[in-house]
């Protein structure tokens, strides 16, 4: 078996992906290579609060409850992605001028409503996403400007109650390595940890940009909250790079994707390693960034490039 799953067996690191719904439905080779490459899978988009939960108080546990039982009959971990965000909120909820207390009532359910739906069958939750700026400020969210600074605390204790042993994740990306974010994420986990407040994860998406520098002080930052003692993860890596792609790039490329995983098999308490989608054939990343792409680990015809051998082959060094 010379999958990644296997080879990332016994290494104490779970190799995860991101899914698409759509594509687990309509494309037998994606299926197949999900259930054959991965021990570990994150809902893309469907378990984001505008998918459950589309009018107020009606659900759509659906598409979620699909990829839970995937998970289930192929011994896979499930991410929960995620509880409190500034995006993909549904519009009843952002466009209606709620006061702050009819916020974090509905809040208050939401986190009750799902983590409770998913008990016993979500290993980790990302609970608060993407909750600082880049200079380490709070961001300006719904949230916030409603709640204030709170409201991270009361979402992780909330989703504490509903199920008192799935792991709870802080989220967001450009916190790799040292920087203003990442000390701003130092910093609250400490405090939130002192104050008793239910915070078990520091999660840290990768997504990088090979225009950009990769953050060589990745190991560095993973150390510092192995010392807080809380479980890192890595959940969300690309490598995205400008178009066209070549032999250099694809090669520069599996060293960014490398680097991520060698921190994380050195961490002391890291816990995962999630690709965000393990194919070009269905990556966000053009649909974002212009003449961006190629950002994963399998081409658009889902053969593999060097990054898939540079994971495999760093998960067989230990
Ligand atoms: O489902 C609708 C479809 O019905 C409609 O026709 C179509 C038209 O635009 O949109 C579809 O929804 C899209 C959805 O993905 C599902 O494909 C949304 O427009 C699109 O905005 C959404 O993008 C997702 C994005 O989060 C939204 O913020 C990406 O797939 C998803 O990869 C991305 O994931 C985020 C993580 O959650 C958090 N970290 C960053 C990461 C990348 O942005």
């Amino acid at each position: 078996d010379g999958s990644l799953r296997a080879a990332a067996r016994g290494s104490g690191v779970h190799i995860g992906t991101a899914v698409d719904m759509a594509a687990l439905a309509a494309d037998a080779p994606y299926k197949a290579a999900v259930a054959r490459e991965f021990d570990t899978v994150t809902p893309e988009n469907v378990m984001k609060w505008e998918v459950v939960e589309p009018q107020p108080g009606v659900y759509d546990w659906a598409a979620a409850d699909q990829l839970v039982d995937f998970a289930r009959r192929n011994g896979q971990l499930v991410r929960g992605h995620t509880l409190v965000w500034h995006s993909q909120n549904p519009a009843w909820l952002t466009e209606a001028n709620y006061t702050p207390a009819q916020l974090r009532a509905l809040l208050k359910k939401h986190i009750f409503d799902e983590v409770g739906h998913f008990k016993g069958r979500v290993w980790a939750w990302d609970v608060a996403n993407e909750v600082f700026n880049e200079d380490g400020t709070l961001r300006d969210t719904i949230w916030l400007r409603a709640l204030g600074p709170d409201y991270i605390a009361d979402a992780f204790r909330w989703a504490h109650q509903a199920d008192p042993k799935t792991l709870l994740f802080l989220n967001d990306y450009n916190n790799e390595g040292v920087n203003a974010k990442s000390d701003a994420y130092y910093a609250l986990t400490k405090k939130l940890r002192a104050a008793g407040v239910p915070v078990q994860g520091y999660g840290m998406q990768g997504h990088l940009a090979l225009q950009y520098n990769l953050p060589g002080d990745v190991l560095e930052n993973v150390r510092r909250f192995d010392r807080l003692g809380v479980k890192t993860a890595f959940t969300e890596v690309d490598v995205r790079m400008q178009l066209p792609s070549d032999t250099a790039k694809v090669q520069a490329q599996a060293e960014g994707f490398g680097l991520l995983l060698r921190a994380c098999l050195i961490a002391k308490n890291c816990v995962s390693y999630t690709v965000w989608g393990f194919t070009d054939k269905y990556s966000w990343v053009p649909g974002v960034f212009e003449g961006e792409g190629s950002a994963t680990p399998f081409d658009e015809n889902l053969q593999p490039k060097p990054a898939y051998d540079t994971l495999r082959e760093t998960f067989l060094l230990v």
